[in-house]
């Protein structure tokens, strides 16, 4: 008997020291599992004589029971000690900085566009889109070029069809508007367009925006007030602004203009080849066969177009010297405009 109360006192250390729930279990098996030491002795009970028995066995179940609550303490105590690590290691400390979200920012095209469209939309110029897949009486018959005509060699067309193109440039637009839209007219046009040509200065892919005003007596004096208040407004400067005679079947008169170089001030460098002027633009007046060709009484009416690359404002506005930053998507490049 004191070798059994001293097998469970041993047995009661090990229990209160146990580190982990399994370690316990391992105690509860080696002294009341079937095998247990405990057990065994139970089971040898029958081999005594009855009076023996019953009080071997009340002493036994009292150590038993003993032993038992020993385990339930132990259980409880490393069940709490395990509760407690859980919600430690679950814990949220709510007073660290939030992970944010990484704010994206607009393309500089996008945000060129936007620019030149809160000038116009100021001038009450409404802004309008067409189709990219353009047909050829749009992107040029209708702009009086017909099909010989030496322009359609300057415009490296891609066709998708003998008679549908991608468009080669915004002014098909202005057609779509005149033949829907009674005039007076005063919309700009800004898109992609697209042309087989690719290089240092050239992508197959670019922007433009088109302007198109068409009003009972608008003239040349309005074009060029137009443009130059525009330029001097986008640039946020007072540039000098040229307009040199030029040639578009679309238009006539026609003109190109040009600007002061906003990089070196007219004085000369790289971007201007020295010259201290920038071309900028195409303009002139609608050519009344344009006009009629979409619907316009061109005895009553007058009109006034423009059309300019909305990369090349880009670039001399964020001083880009490269016009393949805007498509290669470098963020170390876009961040810049964030
Ligand atoms: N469409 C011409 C081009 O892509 C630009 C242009 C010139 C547009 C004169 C016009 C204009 O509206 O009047 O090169």
């Amino acid at each position: 008997m004191d070798e059994l109360t001293q097998t469970v006192s041993g047995a009661l250390a090990a229990v209160a020291t146990a580190a982990s729930l399994a370690e316990l279990d391992e105690q509860r098996v080696r002294y009341l599992g079937k095998k247990g030491e405990l057990t065994q002795h139970l089971k040898q009970l029958g081999q005594l004589d009855p009076d023996a028995r019953r009080a071997r066995g009340a002493e036994i179940n009292a150590l038993k029971e003993q032993l038992e609550q020993g385990l339930a303490a132990r259980k409880e105590q490393l069940e709490a000690e395990e509760l407690t690590r859980k919600l430690w290691s679950e814990r949220v400390d709510v007073t660290l900085p939030g992970r944010r979200q990484a704010m994206g920012g607009l393309h500089p095209v996008t945000r060129t566009i936007e620019r030149m469209e809160a000038f116009f939309e100021s001038v009450g110029f409404e802004v309008v889109e067409g189709p990219e897949i353009e047909d050829d009486w749009h992107n040029f018959e209708a702009l009086n070029i017909p099909p010989e005509h030496p322009a359609r060699a300057m415009h490296d067309t891609f066709y998708i069809d003998p008679t549908t193109v991608l468009r080669t440039h915004t002014s098909p637009v202005q057609v779509r508007v005149m033949q829907s839209t009674e005039p007076p007219i005063r919309v700009i046009c800004p898109g992609r367009v697209y042309r087989c040509d690719s290089d240092l200065t050239h992508s197959p892919m670019f922007h433009q925006v088109e302007g198109l005003v068409i009003a009972e007596g608008t003239g040349m004096p309005d074009l060029k007030g137009t443009v130059v208040d525009f330029l001097r407004a986008f640039f946020e400067r007072d540039l000098a602004v040229k307009f040199r005679p030029s040639y578009f079947p679309f238009t006539e008169p026609s003109a190109e203009v040009d600007m002061q170089c906003v990089i070196c001030g007219g004085g000369g460098c790289r971007v201007c080849k020295g010259t201290g002027w920038l071309e900028i633009m195409g303009c002139g007046m609608v050519h009344p066969r344009v006009l009629e060709m979409s619907g316009i009484d061109a005895e009553r009416f007058t009109g006034y177009a423009f059309g300019m690359g909305v990369e090349r404002l880009a670039m001399l506005r964020y001083g880009v010297n490269d016009l393949r930053l805007f498509y290669e998507n470098d963020l170390r490049f876009l961040r810049q405009f964030n």
